[in-house]
């Protein structure tokens, strides 16, 4: 087909469709491509955004920019499942359409209204100008019949509040003791990452209480220099925080990938504005993930997914005009302060009957058709080592038992994703017996899940011989 230049800012339009109808045909044909994970049908994919259990139905949105594998307008594109698995594209999306959004609508979550029953899809309007940004937090509201509107009030708040800068962004609400409470990701006039909290009491008019201290045993938490994508939940009595951070330097095996996402397992204290945090840990240890979203599933189940990539990759698929997707939907879960995120069980069997792998397995292909592996064993002491590949062209996992480590090595395939942040991805875990990990391989997306969530590594891999279809 042939492709057009569209500039770093164009909002889709109704004369855009046939256009983007016709790179979605064709990237359908391009390799590397997922069958479970949700990706975008073109263009670029990056945060989950909006995610509800609303009427019935799973809603996720995510940031995307339609025109290619780049940066550029982020619009909200949107699914809806009702039952984690089939995912139907809905045509409510949002559109940056509004002189204020006109840099996009970035990311932000969906709070349910317990007064009218609306969904409201809080997102931060990007507002540039020459002298950096102004921060726009605004609303759309989904109604019961599906449809979706900006509210007339845009943006709910104009501005940064006295003392922060203009890089204010991310809006999640949520509430409590019958209050409204919106968490933000900011940095600071000095350039440290801050999270700044306002309240309201409606879900249109906010007031600024001012900055959230983060701390672990009394020491203030390491914030980079800008935090992104807050979200809060509450799970197995404990109040969870995830934060997403920019710039936190890396501590030996931690925070290796270009941004970081932390999941904080404590307490937050509205009264003091604190989150007291009892643990800290990486959301996810692999290569490729960043901008989690908390959020309550069906039965008010606490749940997150994460997007399947992170900040500024080139990837091999980039070439057939669409990049990156989502990580599974994991559930949310908390014991003795230490966070599980095992994969929601109604998306597995889309990865067929779990295939056993022996303790010390010989080399195993990837199918490229979604599967997963059971892998399980006794604690001997001793590593066991997976191999995923051919001879030539492999990763790796090595568990070893002795060291309770488990390291994803990434060197030995010939096409190198990412390879500025190093090829090797290590994590402990507690004491155990038996090891179990289950890995899930949809394509070029690859999930593992360690002790039923314990630990969990995302990250993408590519086997040379797959890219012979020509570019789009
Ligand atoms: C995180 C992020 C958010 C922002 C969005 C823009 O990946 O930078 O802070 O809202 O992506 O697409």
């Amino acid at each position: 087909m042939e492709l057009k230049n569209f500039d770093k800012y164009t909002a889709i339009s109704r004369e855009h469709i046939p256009y983007l109808r016709d790179l979605a045909a064709a990237v359908s044909q391009s390799p590397y491509r997922p069958v479970v994970h949700i990706c975008p049908p073109c263009g670029l994919l990056n945060d989950p955004n909006g995610l509800c259990w609303y009427e019935g139905w799973y809603h996720v949105f995510y940031q995307w920019y339609p025109f290619g594998a780049s940066h550029g307008m982020k619009h909200w594109a949107h699914v809806k499942s009702r039952d984690l698995s089939a995912w139907e594209w809905c045509d409510e999306i949002l559109i940056p359409s509004q002189p204020y959004e006109k840099n996009g609508c970035y990311s932000g979550n969906a709070f349910v209204s317990p007064e009218d029953g609306n969904c409201y899809l809080f997102y931060t309007a990007n507002y540039k100008t020459e002298k950096g940004r102004i921060p726009k937090q605004a609303a759309a509201i989904m109604k019961p019949d599906g449809t979706i509107s900006k509210c007339s009030r845009n943006p709910l708040i104009d501005g940064a509040p006295s003392g922060m800068g203009g890089d204010i962004r991310d809006p999640f609400v949520f509430e409590q003791n019958g209050r409204y409470y919106m968490m933000l990701g900011a940095t600071d006039p000095k350039g440290k990452g801050q999270l700044i909290l306002y309240s309201g009491s409606t879900l249109l008019e906010w007031d600024y209480l001012g900055i959230v201290r983060i701390t672990e045993k009394g020491k203030e938490l390491n914030l980079g220099t800008m935090v992104e994508c807050p979200g809060f939940i509450k799970s197995d009595g404990y109040d969870v925080l995830m934060i997403s951070l920019i710039g936190l330097p890396p501590q030996g095996d931690r925070y290796l990938n270009q941004f970081t996402s932390l999941a904080l397992t404590g307490r937050l204290d509205l009264e003091h504005m604190e989150f007291r945090a009892e643990r800290t840990q990486e959301t996810d240890c692999g290569f490729d993930f960043y901008a989690p979203q908390p959020f309550y599933g069906k039965d008010k189940t606490p749940m997150v997914f994460g997007w399947l990539g992170c900040g500024e990759q080139k990837l091999p698929e980039d070439r057939y005009h669409w990049r990156h997707g989502l990580t599974l939907p994991r559930l949310l879960q908390v014991r003795q302060g230490q966070l599980y995120t095992p994969p929601c069980p109604e998306v597995l069997p889309a990865f067929g009957t779990p295939i056993q792998v022996p303790p010390h397995p010989t080399p195993y292909s990837n199918p490229k058709i979604p599967v997963c592996l059971n892998w399980s064993f006794e604690d001997d002491g001793l590593p066991h080592v997976l191999q995923v590949g051919s001879s030539e062209d492999f990763w790796s996992l090595t568990v070893d038992m002795a060291q309770r480590s488990i390291t994803w090595d990434r060197s030995s395939l010939k096409i190198p994703v990412d390879p500025a942040y190093g090829s090797l991805r290590r994590c402990t875990f507690a004491p155990c017996s038996p090891m179990e990990l289950l890995i899930c391989l949809d394509n070029t997306f690859v999930e593992i899940y360690a002790n039923n969530g314990e630990r969990v590594l995302s990250g993408r891999t590519y086997e040379a011989g797959s890219d012979e279809i020509p570019a789009i």
